[in-house]
């Protein structure tokens, strides 16, 4: 029977609609470890996965049977993409359906670093009363520095706007000189005019250390960095260097290099300015139910077009072997009778007959 693993947690009723959907085998292998995913993956025909697992190109070659790969969210970072399209083997995500949950969840973290609410609470929580400590500042007429105008990006800077900030953009990959109003600069006038930057950018070849020692020291004296994208895209060590020495009033970061981060951002823990959260951007209901019914939806159809492409398929494979059989039969009989037709009496038509 063909089966579908899911590696990382989804909805159990997107499991269950994708079970009914396709009518394959649908079964949960979650929390395994890196060296336990190749011999968990030998008999699936599709993968379910989110951003914790990753299929390597290791993975893709123990998966055998393997004929889609259903990542649950936006980034595909977690996948070795080179090793998927050469077995041909269809990727699918779900790139619109938490766009709202990352981008209130940015500008709660941006509202959280402004007003110091993370640490006024931590505060509290210690059994203080530190008033004077937490004063903050307005977000309304701040200027906000997108990098990476895509749907987040983008909702972003609208809810951004909402608040009364300015809002300027760098995106290598937009033409013109604005999208949906906000004005595109170059990435270098976006790093030393803004107050606040924020990633909105997938982690790949290209992107990967965008923001290393150059780029954040061009970073205007006392702004602040927001990294709701990939962990990757940022340089920590150097961060943290930055956030020691004064140069930068704060960051919050959703994404690491490397998750769970472990001792890699240990000075950043310790920095009462670092806003740390545990990869929450895609964690709401709404936006799970909507990855899920994406997801679903998606997969399904793409294992329905496999199955039909399958049917069609064996129905050539059928027609072409009758056709050898037909020619090898002719061609035996053909050589019984010297080349000379079909042998009289067995239905040969000869003269007079
Ligand atoms: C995404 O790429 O959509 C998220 O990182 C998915 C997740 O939260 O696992």
């Amino acid at each position: 029977m063909k089966r579908i693993v899911i590696l990382d947690p989804i909805s159990d009723d997107a499991a269950k609609r994708l079970a009914d959907e396709t009518g394959w085998a649908v079964e949960k292998r979650l929390g395994l470890s890196p060296d336990e995913v190749p011999a968990n993956v030998e008999d699936a025909d599709v993968l379910i996965v989110r951003s914790s697992t990753k299929l390597t190109a290791e993975v893709i070659q123990a998966a055998r049977r393997l004929k889609v790969i259903g990542r649950a969210g936006i980034g595909v970072d977690n996948i070795d993409m080179e090793a998927a399209s050469e077995r041909e083997i269809r990727v699918i995500n779900t790139p619109g359906a938490t766009t709202t949950s990352v981008a209130e969840l940015t500008l709660g973290a941006m509202l959280s670093l402004a007003r110091w609410i993370h640490a006024g609470d931590a505060s509290v929580h210690a059994g203080e009363w530190n008033r004077s400590q937490f004063q903050g500042f307005e977000l309304k007429g701040k200027l906000l520095g997108i990098i990476g105008m895509g749907r987040i990006g983008r909702e972003v800077a609208r809810l951004a706007q909402a608040f009364g900030m300015r809002v300027v953009a760098h995106d290598p990959f937009l033409p013109g000189k604005s999208v949906g109003g906000v004005p595109l600069e170059t990435m270098d006038n976006v790093l030393s005019r803004a107050d606040f930057v924020s990633l909105h950018v997938p982690l790949d070849d290209e992107s990967k250390g965008l923001l290393g020692r150059d780029e954040l020291e061009k970073m205007k004296r006392g702004a602040y960095l927001l990294n709701f994208g990939r962990g990757g895209l940022v340089d920590e060590e150097v961060l943290a260097d930055l956030l020691d020495r004064g140069h930068l009033a704060g960051c919050a970061l959703d994404t690491y290099a490397t998750e769970p981060p472990g001792a890699t951002i240990d000075r950043l823990r310790d920095h009462k300015r670092s806003l740390l959260l545990p990869h929450l951007g895609a964690q709401t209901r709404e936006g799970q139910i909507r990855v899920g019914m994406e997801l679903v939806d998606a997969v399904a159809k793409a294992v329905k077009r496999f199955m039909s492409d399958r049917t069609a398929r064996l129905a050539a494979e059928k027609e072409e072997a009758e056709a050898a059989a037909a020619a090898e039969i002719e061609a035996a009989i053909a050589e019984s009778t010297g080349g000379s037709g079909p042998v009289a009496g067995e239905g040969a038509a000869g003269p007079g007959s």
